[in-house]
């Protein structure tokens, strides 16, 4: 039998949205699934050539990035056609009660703007790194953190992703692309 196709589209600032990705991929590899990824920029094919398109994007300043919305409603006829899922990392998913697509102000407000909704959907916490960042960003997470309670210093990465929570993602696309119509697919 042919093995499903499954195209990763993803985007990211500091590499931790690529890093998710790369344990989605290695957890599908586990199922024989193998997927193909492609920075959100870079991707050259037919939506249509896939039985699922995953999207995965990070939020810096309140928003996914442009690239990413732009992606999305050009491609909104194509993305209708295959099924989908798409992920989004965040920091104020850290908190349990905003780490999932209904319950993720990000999430929630994107769905909107875009006016497309996936299948499948998860979002994940991210990486506070103080040292990586220049003066203005770090002075901005710091007030962003200090107000929703989070560490306003740091001497190196800390890392808030549920690592069970993404292979749980991972095994509900597993599912939904093994699943004969969209009716088996459940939002995570
Ligand atoms: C300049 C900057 C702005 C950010 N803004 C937000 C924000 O508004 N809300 C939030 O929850 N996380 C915010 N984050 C946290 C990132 O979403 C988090 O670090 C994530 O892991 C970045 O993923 P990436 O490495 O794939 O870009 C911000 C991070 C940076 C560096």
């Amino acid at each position: 039998m042919k093995s499903p196709k499954i195209a990763i589209l993803y985007n990211t600032t500091d590499g931790h949205t690529l890093t998710i990705c790369e344990r989605i991929i290695y957890l599908l590899n586990q199922q024989d699934l193998f997927p193909e990824l492609f920075e959100i920029n870079h991707f050259d094919r037919m939506l249509g050539e896939y039985d699922l398109v995953l999207i995965g994007a990070s939020i810096r300043y309140g928003h996914h990035h442009n690239n990413v919305i732009d992606f999305i409603k050009d491609h909104k006829e194509e993305l209708k056609q295959v099924k989908t899922a798409f992920f989004s990392v965040n920091l104020v998913a850290r908190k349990p009660e905003k780490n999932t697509v209904k319950t993720n102000p990000y999430v929630i407000k994107f769905f909107k703007q875009v006016t497309w909704k996936p299948e499948l959907g998860a979002v994940f916490a991210g990486v506070l790194d103080y040292p990586r960042y220049g003066f203005f960003d770090r002075m901005m997470i710091k007030l962003i953190m200090k107000i929703t309670g989070g560490p306003t210093t740091g001497d190196g990465p800390i890392e808030y992703t549920n690592w069970e929570h993404v292979e749980a993602f991972a095994q509900s696309i597993a599912k939904a692309v093994h699943a004969s119509t969209t009716d088996h697919v459940e939002m995570v």
